[in-house]
């Protein structure tokens, strides 16, 4: 029986597509390429390679856009019609891409987790158990999850450096900075061009608004992590974060045209990040041109498609609709949210909790209607994980709420919330900004 490089056996796999699934695997941690092209390659040689359907079915499903669901759910089929040859390993990855399909991508998560269990070493599936992590806002399991298979991997193994990166992202989310940083670094020692263990370390730098420090490790960095890979555009992101915080709002600019927003937004990913970028901007009352306007384009072409399929792609697409004044359209978006909330998957909770009221929230702040948006905002910033992001994408909901606060004259609840981001984050320059503006705004009752 044929295995891959770091010993998972593989059924129905010759050579030649055990090479090219080695070369997906690689293209799908490291942002680098089109798997799914790489591993359509050894599944023409090989029809019958059952973990190279599942490849192909869990890439294109972590991309997260309904509109590949089908595409997933065939590739699926594909590895079912083989499964009576299947071993313990695919069946568990056949059944946990099932309950993908099906939404329910909590217990997807944790049959996932079975088949790390028994291979711990299945690069696939730690990475398909991270994404989804993300996508479910787990914190605890992008760390854990790492955790529980680390003590299986050194570095003699390939993509050793890519398990690294995902722990750093891990602690990161679970507000372990140092060790976030070391574990990115060490990532970064044996692959500089991991782009996900950059990001884990930029992290670090913007939860502690070392915001000089993540500008310098980006810049000087580039030319490992941004060339020809795919996730470059997130770490552009960051960078104009950073820029942000300085109120260089041109520079921010120039990285949403050549490297966020260039051309109209072929996935969500980086259309998600175009839309945060400028609802920061809207915050400030930047001018930002037409460029929201394409981006609720993008939006909008898509809503028949993706509206109700994930709370955080259709919170974005919301702020894009409300801030160029498509009511309509924001209405639509609205109603599918509501259907949604009525499935029994995992979007419907996300939807209902944090998704719809967000929604709600960002509508009442563009209608002017700021101590509304502040109060929905209130119930259920804390517990806004549970739609996915990072803290980073979420923090957008505490400016939300502290913008909302200062317009409604709230001047203390706007104190609080930026009184929490100076202690965190004491070097920020966005907070000190809006701590001024909070005091100009009204006296503290009790305190100085
Ligand atoms: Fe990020």
């Amino acid at each position: 029986m044929k295995k891959d490089l770091r010993g998972i056996p593989l059924i129905g796999a010759d050579a030649f597509a055990l090479d090219r699934y080695e070369s997906a695997l690689e293209q799908f941690q490291g942002y680098v390429g089109d798997p799914v092209a790489t591993i359509d390659e050894a599944l023409q040689a090989s029809p019958g390679f059952i973990a190279g359907h599942l490849m192909k079915a869990l890439v294109l499903y972590t991309l997260a856009e309904r509109k590949f669901v089908p595409l997933a759910a065939q590739a699926l089929e594909a590895a079912r019609a083989h499964s009576a040859q299947a071993n313990d390993r695919e069946q568990g990855l056949i059944a946990a891409t099932g309950l993908l399909i099906e939404g329910r991508w909590q217990a997807a998560s944790r049959s996932i987790d079975h088949v790390l269990a028994n291979h711990p070493r299945d690069a696939l599936a730690l990475q398909v158990g991270h994404l989804m992590d993300f996508y479910c806002g787990d914190a605890l399991n992008l760390r854990n999850r790492v955790s529980r298979v680390l003590p299986h991997w050194d570095a003699s193994l390939p993509g050793y450096s890519y398990v690294l990166g995902m722990h750093a992202f891990g602690l990161e989310e679970m507000n372990q900075y140092p060790e976030a940083e070391a574990t990115a670094l060490g990532a970064l020692s044996i692959q500089p061009k991991d782009g996900w263990a950059v990001h884990a370390a930029v992290h670090v730098m913007e939860m502690r608004g070392r915001i000089e420090d993540g500008i310098n490790f980006l810049v000087t960095r580039e030319i490992d992590w941004a060339p020809g890979n795919g996730f470059a555009f997130h770490n552009f992101w960051h960078l104009a974060l950073f820029y942000l915080d300085g109120a260089h709002h041109d520079r921010a600019l120039s990285l949403f045209d050549r490297h966020v927003h260039p051309e109209p937004a072929s996935f969500l990913l980086p259309l998600i990040d175009a839309t945060a970028l400028l609802w920061r901007l809207h915050l400030e009352d930047v001018d930002v041109g037409d460029r929201f306007e394409r981006v609720a384009d993008d939006w909008q072409a898509r809503l028949d498609g993706e509206a109700g399929f994930y709370a955080f792609n259709d919170a974005h697409a919301a702020m894009a609709l409300a801030a160029t004044g498509r009511e309509s359209a924001l209405a639509q978006l609205t109603l599918r949210m509501q259907d949604a909330t009525r499935q029994g998957d995992t979007n419907a909770a996300m939807t209902r909790d944090v998704g719809l009221p967000l929604t709600e929230a960002v509508t009442a702040f563009v209608h002017g209607r700021y101590a509304d948006a502040a109060a929905r905002l209130e119930s259920i910033r804390d517990g806004a994980h549970r739609f996915g992001g990072s803290h980073a994408q979420r923090d957008l909901i505490t400016l939300t709420l502290i913008e909302s606060a200062l317009r409604s004259g709230a001047a203390n609840l706007a104190r609080h919330y930026t009184a929490e981001r100076l202690t965190h984050k004491p070097a920020s320059q966005w907070g000190a900004r809006l701590w001024a503006r909070a005091q100009s705004a009204a006296p503290l009752s009790s305190a100085a």
